[in-house]
């Protein structure tokens, strides 16, 4: 399995996925500075990705500091050194819920910790390390449940009467965007898994082309049927004789009524669903749920830096010797762009969001309510 991020005993490497799909090569990431820089560059991306490249970057520093002996003894010390940097994570990238919400767990976990009775600064760090840790692996089964829920809806909700579905994605939402299998891109590869799926097709994903270089390489790596088509495409494909099912995507945020923030072009794909009576659905784990924010308008969205939209990335004319990618820029020097990563689909556009615990759906009330979900209604 396509993996981007690879760790063990405080030791943390991530695939550089600016050089995918021309190069595969992982670089190390020593401290909570330079897991900052890479979430920051989109060396590694994706909401479920970024908190755990975050959460690993720090434990990698604490855990170098232990074995240097250069780990302060005093808990309380420890516990500071965590919450600045955890606070400094949280500024590499804002729309994503993720990353903020396991600083918030794993600060409240060591403020306890350092509260204890005989507390030491090892102890704090260590426990931290130990949480951090736990994340990997529980991302990759939260990601396969998704996988099974949104299958076993896809095939009981949108199949129309046949015994193979077509799927349109887009962004990824793969393993290059969480621990490994991924949301949306894990609903895909279980119908793929229970040879149900006809074919997927995914978007190119325009400015930074998640599709085309992500999807497009983890749908190839695992021989999965598909095709791509570019954004503008979405419309005539859904028109088309193509046969599509469903729209399946991630997100970056789910409000607590369902408005679902997720990559920029999402909400028009959402419209097209409704207008061609296609299901639109958002997979997403539940840490990508956000009850403290009420509504899509509450939701910051990210600027991104201009280039992402003048230019473009590929491998340099002599790239067969080299290995060297290069930029072109390809829009008209001078022009003012817009670049937002993200936009929000208004909840009244999402037929189901499929998490690890199951598919939530309208209450009769025509509303969603997140909050069922974790018990706390
Ligand atoms: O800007 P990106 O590449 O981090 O955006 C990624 C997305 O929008 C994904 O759909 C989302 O994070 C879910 S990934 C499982």
């Amino acid at each position: 399995m396509l993996q981007a991020i690879k760790y063990s005993e405080g030791r943390l490497e991530i695939l550089d996925q600016l050089q995918l799909p021309f190069v595969e090569k992982y670089f190390h990431v020593r401290t909570a500075e330079d897991g900052w820089h890479a979430i920051k560059k989109m060396q590694v991306r994706g909401a479920p990705a970024i908190a755990i490249v975050a959460m690993l970057s720090l434990a990698s520093e604490l855990a170098a500091l232990i074995v240097a002996g250069d780990i302060p003894a005093e808990a309380q010390e420890v516990q500071h050194i965590i919450s600045d940097k955890l606070r400094y994570l949280v500024t590499s990238r804002p729309t994503a819920v993720n990353l903020s919400d396991a600083a918030r767990k794993l600060e409240t976990l060591v403020t306890g910790r350092a509260q204890q009775p005989g507390a030491t600064g090892r102890g704090v760090a260590t426990a931290f390390i130990r949480e951090a840790e736990e994340m990997l692996g529980k991302d990759l089964e939260d990601n396969q449940q998704i996988g099974e829920h949104g299958a076993a809806w896809i095939m009981d909700h949108a199949n129309k009467g046949s015994s193979t579905v077509a799927i349109l994605t887009h962004c990824n939402t793969g393993s290059l965007a969480t621990s490994g299998y991924g949301t949306a891109l894990g609903v895909i590869r279980s119908l793929a898994s229970k040879n149900v799926l006809r074919r997927a097709y995914c978007t190119e994903t325009r400015p930074y082309n998640q599709g085309s270089r992500l999807t497009a390489f983890e749908l190839v790596h695992d021989n999965i049927p598909a095709t791509l088509v570019t954004d503008s495409m979405a419309a005539a494909l859904l028109a088309g004789d193509a046969g599509v099912n469903a729209i399946v995507v991630g997100a970056d945020r789910v409000a607590a009524n369902g408005d679902t923030a997720n990559k920029i072009g999402t909400y028009g794909l959402a419209v097209l669903a409704k207008h061609h009576g296609v299901k639109f659905l958002v997979a997403a784990p539940r840490t990508t749920i956000d009850l403290a924010t009420k509504s899509g308008n509450d939701i910051i969205i990210e600027q991104r830096p201009g280039a992402e939209v003048t230019s473009i990335r590929g491998p340099r004319e002599d790239f067969a010797t080299s290995g060297a990618l290069e930029t072109i820029r390809i829009a008209a020097p001078g022009i003012d762009v817009w670049n937002p990563a993200f936009d929000i689909t208004p909840a009244a556009l999402i037929d189901g969001i499929i998490t690890e615990v199951g598919v939530v759906e309208k209450g009769s009330d025509g509303q969603y309510h997140m909050d069922d979900l974790f018990g706390t209604r």
